[in-house]
C-alpha cells in the first residue's frame, strides 16, 4: 500500500523520539511525513516515557516519500525556533512543531505571522528554554568532593534542576568555561561527566547523589557579600535575574536577607564616608563628554591629558569597558584605537562580536602616566582614583543600558563593581548587577600583550573562551 493509501484510509502514524530532546530525528522523521501528505492530526508523537500505548494500533512504520515529492520548506527562523523549541518539557512540542512545518508549505511567510497563536506559542517556548539555559549558566555552583584515590585528584560536583531538557544542549557550555577540571553536573533528567578530555553522559540522579557543601563555598559567601552595593540594591530586579527556587543550590544565597535588612544602614555609612559625593548624574551621554572634560575630582585630571568619552550606539546591548585611555587613545580622544584596540578588534572579529554594535568605554577618563623624556610612560589607576570615576561609568551605564557589560582586567571590574576581585576567580561566570544586567569579566588585551610563547597562546585561548562567552549570551538575550 502506498504511502497516500494509507493516508486515505485513515492511518495515523505512531512516532516515537528515542530522546526527549532530539531535533535531528524529530526533523528527519517529520520531513517525510510531509512529503508523504500526512496532515498533522494524522500523527501522534510519543516522547521517551510517553504514553505510547494509547496509539497502540497506529501505524509504527514511516511511509516512504514518493521520488517525485517536492522538497520540504522551512526557512531559517523556523528551524533556530525549532531547535531551541524541542527542548521544551510540553509533550505538545512536537506536534506544535509539525503543525508549523506542515503549513509552511502553503504560507512560507507564516513566521513572521506576529498574530498567528502557533508562532506565538513556539517563540514563548523557545524564549522558556532560553531563560532555563541561562539559569543554568548563571547557578549551577560545583561543590568538591572528597576522592579517595589520590591518583583521580579534585573532583566538582553540581546539583542542578532545569525546568526543560537543556542538559545536552548546555554540556558545551560548561566543558570549555570549566575544561581544566573534572566535573559532573548532576540533574533529575541525566547527569554529564567531564574527566578534562571527554565527556560521558549519566542517568538521572536524585538530590542527595551531590554532596552538600564544601570550603569553596565559604568563598563565595565572602565574595558575594563583599560585591553586594546596598546603594544600588533594587530588590525587584535582583529577584527576576535570581528567583528564589534556586537559592537552594547557591551558597551566597544564604547571606541575601541579612544583606537586604543591612542595606539601609550600610548606605547611610557610604554617604557618610562621602561615596556618593557628586552633584546631579548627567542625562545624556552628550552632558557625560561635557563634564569629564572639566573633572578634576582625582589627580589624574589635573595632568596634561584629554578626557576620553565611551563610544557605540546608546542602546548598546553590550558595553565593553577597559581601565584608562593609553597615549594614542589620550591624543585622538577615542577608547582603544591603539595596540591593545588593535588586539581587541582582532579577538572580537575572530568569536564574531561586532565591536560597532558595542559601547566601548573605560573605567578611568583620563590617561594617568609619567613623563619619561619625550615618553609617557603608562601607569595603573589607584583604586580611589577608579572608585572616584565610578560616578561617569555608572552614569555611562544609566544611559546605555546594556544587557551585559564586559569589564577588562582588574581595574575595569573595580571600577563596576566598587571592589578588587581577582580576574582567574570570577572570569567566565556573569556576575548580577543590581540593575538586572549581567557582569563578565575578562584579561585586559594590554596583558596578552605583554605575554609571548605559549603562555601568550594559552591567554588568548581563554581570553577567546570568555568573548565567546559572552557573544552566546549576547545572543540568548536578544
Ligand atoms: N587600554 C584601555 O584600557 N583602554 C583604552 O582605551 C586603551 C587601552
Amino acid at each position: 500500500m502506498t504511502a497516500l493509501q494509507h493516508v486515505k484510509l485513515g492511518t495515523y502514524y505512531v512516532v516515537h523520539l528515542p530522546e526527549a530532546d532530539d531535533f535531528d530525528f524529530w526533523r528527519e522523521r517529520a520531513r517525510s511525513l510531509v512529503q508523504c501528505d500526512v496532515p498533522p492530526d494524522r500523527i501522534a508523537w510519543v516522547e521517551p516515557g510517553g504514553s505510547g500505548d494509547l496509539f497502540a494500533h497506529g501505524e509504527r512504520r514511516m511511509p516512504v516519500p514518493p521520488m517525485d515529492a517536492k522538497p520540504v520548506r522551512a526557512n531559517r527562523r523556523f528551524v533556530s525556533l525549532a531547535r531551541n523549541a524541542i527542548l521544551h518539557s510540553d509533550p505538545e512540542r512536537f506536534a506544535l512543531l509539525y503543525r508549523l512545518l506542515w503549513r509552511l508549505q502553503s504560507n512560507p511567510r507564516m513566521m513572521e505571522d506576529k498574530a498567528d497563536l502557533d508562532v506565538r506559542r513556539v517563540e514563548e517556548l523557545d524564549k522558556n528554554v532560553r531563560r532555563d539555559s541561562h539559569k543554568m549558566h548563571a547557578f549551577v555552583r560545583f561543590r568538591l568532593v572528597e576522592i579517595e584515590d589520590e591518583e583521580v585528584g579534585e573532583h566538582y560536583v553540581a546539583w542542578f534542576e532545569p525546568e526543560h531538557h537543556i542538559l545536552r544542549a548546555n554540556a558545551g557550555f560548561f566543558m570549555r568555561r570549566f575544561s581544566n577540571m573534572r566535573w559532573s553536573i548532576l540533574t533529575p533528567r541525566g547527569s554529564l561527566h567531564w574527566d578534562t578530555e571527554t565527556m560521558s553522559e549519566g542517568p538521572p540522579a536524585e538530590r542527595h547523589d551531590a554532596p552538600g557543601g564544601d570550603p569553596m563555598e565559604d568563598l563565595w559567601r565572602s565574595y558575594y557579600a563583599s560585591i553586594f552595593n546596598p546603594a544600588r540594591l533594587k530588590i525587584g530586579a535582583m529577584l527576576k535575574e535570581m528567583p528564589k527556587k534556586y537559592w537552594k543550590n547557591m551558597p551566597e544565597a544564604a547571606l541575601i536577607p541579612d544583606l537586604i535588612a543591612g542595606a539601609q544602614g550600610r548606605e547611610a555609612k557610604m554617604v557618610e564616608k562621602g561615596a556618593l559625593e557628586f552633584e546631579e548624574r548627567p542625562d545624556t551621554l552628550a552632558a557625560i563628554d561635557k563634564a569629564i572634560h572639566a573633572c578634576r575630582k582625582c589627580p589624574i585630571g589635573q595632568l596634561d591629558n584629554h578626557a576620553v568619552m565611551g563610544e557605540g550606539p546608546q542602546d548598546a546591548a553590550l558595553m565593553i569597558v577597559g581601565e584608562q585611555p593609553g597615549d594614542q587613545e589620550d591624543q585622538m580622544g577615542r577608547p582603544f584605537v591603539g595596540p591593545a584596540g588593535q588586539l581587541l578588534d582582532a579577538h572580537l572579529e575572530k568569536v564574531g562580536i561586532d565591536r560597532r554594535a558595542a559601547y566601548v568605554t573605560n573605567a578611568v577618563k583620563h590617561f594617568k602616566y609619567v613623563q619619561r623624556g619625550k615618553r609617557r610612560l603608562h601607569q595603573n589607576p589607584g583604586a580611589k582614583e577608579i572608585d572616584t570615576c565610578r560616578w561617569w561609568i555608572e552614569s555611562e551605564r544609566a544611559i546605555v543600558k546594556p544587557k551585559l557589560v564586559l569589564a577588562m582586567g582588574a581595574s575595569a571590574a573595580r571600577g563596576l563593581l566598587g571592589k578588587t576581585v581577582s580576574i582567574s576567580k570570577v572570569r567566565g561566570a556573569p556576575i548580577p548587577l543590581e540593575d538586572g544586567s549581567e557582569l563578565w569579566v575578562t584579561a585586559h588585551p594590554s596583558y596578552l600583550l605583554r605575554l609571548d610563547g605559549s603562555a601568550r597562546e594559552e591567554q588568548a585561548r581563554l581570553f577567546d573562551a570568555d568573548l565567546a562567552a559572552v557573544r552566546e549570551r549576547l545572543e540568548e538575550l536578544a
